[in-house]
């Protein structure tokens, strides 16, 4: 059977998680995607990182320009994150004819219309589980198991990072400064950790999936984004003596004017399920006018839960791929401006 072959683009913390498990599951993965799926090429600016990681098992190189071009490679995979090379990059890799599978949430929500519809143009698609809560498959939920109903509203815990330091002022009294070291020990954190406390983040993530259940274009500069930085140990203390968890949530809601995006610390009553979302967990409540509220909890970072959601994608890719095109199911390529139902 003839293997479909990825070119990876960046082998950090989800890079290797997506390596580890796509080797520890060959075989079910194979079975599921209905031919292997093997990672050809892996393109990383440190290659001693990427030699350790791969262990020989792909070629290696430093220009993921000449992945994105490479006529062996089906499908880029693209790590490396922001907006600049990697925006790039996944243009390059669409004009090029390749699908692509991204957790790069920035990209999408910053630059998602435009890269949406080059690849629309490409007839390629364009998929991100992993962009939004890790582990959790929300954008399977929202685009397939919820596709009978009109969304309401969704409400998240969607940033790992914050939902981790709040936890631990809370429960271990440290200072935030110490939490978000030990966030940034454990690889929760981005790059730039401003993006996790001050909320970016986490507005990224409720960007793309308002974009989903809505059927609107990514709006990521209309939404209202406030973080926890100007939290104090003891605002949390008086909200737990009255009752209540602060927690970072992502909020997206349907009104009569058009989509409300807003990111901000909320008071949630403690006898609520989502209050109780400790650590770095996320969970996303949604709630839509057959199925009533449902919610989706899991591991929102981190290496193997994030590369789970990658290799769904690539999974989902792979079968497309290599499916009848009588037989392709649209609604797998994501196209936000062919949707406008609500108006904004
Ligand atoms: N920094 C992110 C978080 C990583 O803490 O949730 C996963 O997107």
């Amino acid at each position: 059977m003839k293997p479909i072959n990825v070119g990876l683009l960046g082998i950090g913390t989800v890079g290797g998680g997506t390596f580890t498990v796509l080797k520890r599951n060959a075989e079910e993965i194979t079975r599921r995607a209905g031919r292997p799926i093997c990672i050809t090429v892996v393109a990383d600016k440190n290659l001693e990182l990427a030699r350790k990681v791969t262990g020989g098992d792909a070629r290696l190189t430093d220009d993921a320009f000449a992945v994105v071009s490479d006529p062996e490679i089906d499908i880029v995979v693209e790590l490396i994150g922001g907006c600049g090379v990697a925006r790039e990059l996944v243009l390059q890799a669409i004009e090029n004819g390749k699908h692509v599978v991204t957790a790069n949430k920035a990209l999408l929500a910053m630059h998602g219309n435009e890269i949406f519809v080059a690849a629309q143009k490409k007839g390629v698609m364009v998929a991100f589980e992993a962009a939004v809560a890790g582990g959790i498959p929300i954008i399977k939920a929202l685009r397939e198991g919820l596709t009978a109903n009109r969304i309401e509203w969704l409400a998240g815990i969607i940033n790992g990072t914050t939902n981790f330091i709040l936890s631990e002022m809370r429960d271990k009294g440290l200072s935030f400064a110490d939490a978000l070291q030990d966030a940034q020990a454990l690889g929760y954190a981005e790059a730039d950790p401003t993006f996790d406390v001050e909320g970016v983040d986490a507005a990224h993530k409720a960007t793309i999936m308002s974009a989903i259940a809505f059927g609107i274009p990514m709006q990521f500069d209309k939404a209202y984004v406030e973080g926890i930085s100007k939290l104090d140990a003891v605002d949390i203390r008086y909200a737990e003596q009255l009752g209540y968890r602060i927690k970072l949530l992502g909020i997206a809601r349907r009104r009569e004017q058009g989509v409300e995006l807003r990111v901000h610390p909320t008071l949630i009553p403690e006898r609520r399920l989502i209050a109780n979302v400790e650590g770095a967990m996320n969970a996303v409540l949604v709630q839509g006018d057959a199925v009533g509220a449902t919610l989706y909890y899991g591991k929102g970072a981190g290496a193997e839960p994030t590369g789970s959601a990658v290799i769904a994608d690539l999974v989902d890719v792979t079968r497309l791929h290599t499916s009848d095109p009588e037989h392709r199911v649209p609604h797998l390529a994501f196209q936000p401006n062919q949707v406008r139902d609500v108006p904004v």
